[in-house]
């Protein structure tokens, strides 16, 4: 009775502010009124459910068995899925139904995977630089998965790439906060266009597999607030996303999902975060610290050692270690993102006939050659041209597929595994290779040719190969995965020797690398062109055939340097590789907020590639560099010709520098703009800059501080032409400002 009392002072109250009709209809159940906004929806909801009901909501299962330790899922879960939540059907809540979804609609191994539409990596997508092909992405990723009957789509990953070993970065958005956040944060955006919720993760500092569960990483707010934490940051506030998973590893001594500084502080108070923090699969470490510090779900149960938002919690909660209010708190903000983004005004039905799968197949093509990226072609070796007689195709499993990243975001292909037999088989794999042939999509293109294929594990019969033929493309790939980094940047099983011969017996050599990352390139001098296709997805054979042939220009430009060596890097060996002995070990990143192509910058360091560069077929001319403060704001427009034959895109980047003060580096990327420009034609392109690129963070008063003084606006085609001296720049001067923690001036 004193319950039911409760909703309707609650229901009076909000129907006096929105007119008593709207909560009327909504059959005594007012947060079912989708005219209230998300706040009051939530508030109502949690007035409604008893203590056992909120302490279901914040307590998450894994959606699959596991044998190990003799767990069922529960029924109610989509097979060998990622995670299952109890919503409150009684008042109209949904269960939440979730899934590993960066690159596609995922499954947990098993013999019951779902067949889905795999993109190309996201480091391909971040290499786009085009946020409308990110959005398109998360559209079909949210509309696949809604088809599924999933609802909360784990997704959204942006840790920045501090080390190109990481087995992980193929998931990520590379290593600068702007680009990576822009990009992720567009796809998160495009995933909850389709109602369903995403995360953005792994809050924060996962920048490493090697001992992620247990690694303290050690950063200073300043830093961490000007690198890993804006790439969040900006991704949050340009996807909003619902939920964000906090991560396995400890920061400044803390785990990232016990971790008040970083949960409470910035992403609730400082960020304005309304959704719930859910944690990684397995990355809960205690009841009490965990819930008050900013913790609302516990995920995958039985991950963690202990069912600590199970019946712990119904205890601190009575005894009041936990307060009520708090829990009311976590309760509130599971609600909030569901209401907010649809999921209980638009439940989600499996409705697998309605995917367009074709449709769907043309997006991951589309992403996949807008990212990959040219990084030489010699003597204009690519495009193909079709009038060539002998062809040899040499090695990367060509003639089956092509290579996708391992562990829990693998989407499985229809058509299954092209390469069964690779291992490992079990997790962090199976190795996967899409069944999309490149070799076949070649043949395809060349029917009147000879088209030759050598698997390339005898690299004198592929130089022989390759000596007969007009020209050779040899395939390349670089399995990586979570849960382990790469040992170093070279090709694993001998590729590096593979290439090395074919090109002495044919310079008319083409590599085609699918990697999770950077590698370095021993051979490079002695071939004539290279084309990172990274993971091209599940479409990814036609995907390179088409680039090849010029069907498709190439457009993406390097989200992520490549080191000439290991030697160049921040950590020239990997901390704690391949496993400490003691697995409490500390990751020092001294380098600060100098991640990638700053760390480059400021220790003068010339990498193989630089950040952001790619070529296309065509050729392009920047010029017209105006750069103007206006409203405290600086602005930059710029002239982007095309000097070449065909239509073609390009990047124009903007850096600065600052010339009166010191930043962590040298110059940081401002802004940037892909542009469609048809031969012989100009277009004109415009970025304004956000504060926080010109600032540096006062960990003190939480604001960012732009300092007076003359600052240099750079246009450039990647990071290495910006610090050339020769470089089109113009000199603008800022006043001293300040702006809030989250860059919007001080009123
Ligand atoms: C990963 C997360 C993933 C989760 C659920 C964890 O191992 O770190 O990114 O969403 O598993 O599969």
């Amino acid at each position: 009775m004193r319950f039911k009392k409760q909703i309707s002072i609650l229901a009076a109250a909000v129907a006096m502010c929105y007119g008593c009709a709207l909560a009327a209809d909504a059959g005594g159940q007012p947060w079912m009124n989708a005219r209230l906004d998300p706040a009051q929806r939530a508030t109502l909801a949690v007035g409604a459910m008893t203590l056992d009901e909120k302490l279901k909501l914040v307590y998450g299962y894994l959606g699959n068995d596991m044998e190990n330790k003799k767990t069922k899922r529960p029924e109610e879960a989509h097979i060998q899925s990622a995670g299952f939540i109890y919503g409150v059907p009684r008042l109209g809540i949904p269960h939440l139904r979730e899934t590993d979804a960066g690159l596609g609609v995922a499954s947990q191994g098993g013999p019951n995977v779902r067949t889905a539409t795999a993109l190309p990596s996201g480091l391909n997508t971040a290499a786009t630089w085009d946020m409308k092909t990110a959005y398109e992405g998360g559209a079909m990723i949210g509309a696949e998965a809604r088809a599924y009957g999933f609802n909360v789509l784990l997704a959204g990953g942006v840790n920045l790439m501090r080390d190109p070993r990481n087995g992980r970065n193929f998931e990520y958005g590379g290593e600068d906060p702007l680009l990576a956040g822009k990009m992720v944060g567009a796809q998160i955006k495009g995933i909850q266009s389709r109602r369903v919720v995403s995360t953005l993760k792994h809050f924060a500092l996962n920048d490493q597999e090697t001992g992620r569960t247990t690694l303290n990483v050690k950063i200073d707010d300043q830093a961490n607030r000007m690198s890993d934490l804006l790439a969040l940051q900006i991704a949050y506030e340009e996807g909003n996303p619902g939920s964000v998973m906090c991560a396995y590893n400890r920061i400044n001594g803390e785990y990232g999902c016990e971790n008040n500084y970083l949960l409470n502080e910035v992403l609730k108070k400082d960020w304005g975060f309304k959704g719930w923090v859910m944690s990684d699969w397995g990355a809960v470490h205690s009841t009490i610290p965990a819930a008050n510090a900013g913790l609302d779900q516990q995920s995958g149960m039985p991950f963690d050692l202990a069912d600590y938002f199970g019946p712990p919690l119904k205890e601190a909660v009575l005894n009041g270690w936990v307060p009520q209010a708090r829990l009311d708190d976590m309760v509130r903000r599971i609600l909030h993102a569901m209401f907010e983004h649809g999921v209980v005004d638009h439940p989600v039905k499996p409705a697998l006939d309605g995917i367009d799968f074709k449709a769907n197949a043309a997006v991951s093509l589309k992403d996949a050659q807008e990212g990959m990226v040219l990084l030489k072609n010699g003597a204009n070796l690519l495009p193909l041209n079709p009038a060539v007689k002998r062809v040899a195709v040499i090695g990367g499993y060509a003639d089956r597929g092509v290579m996708a990243g391992g562990g829990s975001s693998l989407v499985y292909p229809a058509g299954g595994n092209a390469a069964p037999e690779l291992t490992p088989k079990t997790w962090p794999g199976p190795v996967m290779i899409y069944p999309s042939s490149p070799l076949k999509a070649i043949q395809a293109r060349l029917p009147k040719a000879v088209v030759a294929y050598s698997d390339g594990t005898d690299p004198a019969a592929a130089a022989r190969l390759a000596r007969e033929s007009d020209v050779v493309l040899v395939f390349a790939t670089q399995w990586t995965g979570e849960g382990f980094d790469m040992p170093n940047l070279s090709l694993p099983n001998k590729q590096d020797e593979l290439i090395a011969a074919v090109a002495a017996a044919n310079a008319k050599t083409v590599v085609v690398l699918e990697t999770g990352g950077p590698v370095t390139m021993p051979w490079l001098p002695k071939v004539s062109s290279v084309l990172e296709a990274w993971y091209p997805g599940s479409n990814g054979g036609e995907a390179i055939a088409g680039v090849l042939f010029g069907e498709a220009n190439p457009s993406g430009h390097l989200p992520a340097t490549f080191p000439a060596s290991e030697s160049q890097l921040p950590r020239p060996a990997l901390d704690g590789y391949p496993e400490v002995a003691d697995k409490r070990f500390e990751v020092n990143y001294h380098e600060g907020a100098a991640v990638g192509y700053k760390w480059f910058d400021l220790k003068g360091l010339k990498p193989l590639f630089p950040f952001g560069h790619g070529l296309s077929y065509t050729e392009f001319a920047m010029s017209g560099l105006e750069a103007g403060v206006k409203n405290g704001v600086l602005h930059a427009s710029f002239t982007v010709k095309n000097t070449g034959k065909l239509a073609g895109k390009e990047v124009a980047q903007v850096y600065v520098a600052p010339l009166n003060t010191r930043w962590e580096a040298p110059r940081r990327l401002a802004g940037f703009q892909k542009v469609d420009v048809k031969p012989g034609a100009s277009v004109q392109g415009a970025v304004s800059v956000d504060p926080r690129l010109l600032a540096m963070f006062d960990s003190a008063s939480r604001t960012w501080k732009v300092a007076k003084g003359d600052y240099k606006v750079i246009l450039a085609a990647d990071a290495a032409a910006a610090a050339d001296s020769k470089a089109v720049s113009k000199v603008v001067h800022l006043e001293a400002a300040v702006y809030d923690v989250n860059g919007k001036p001080l009123k």
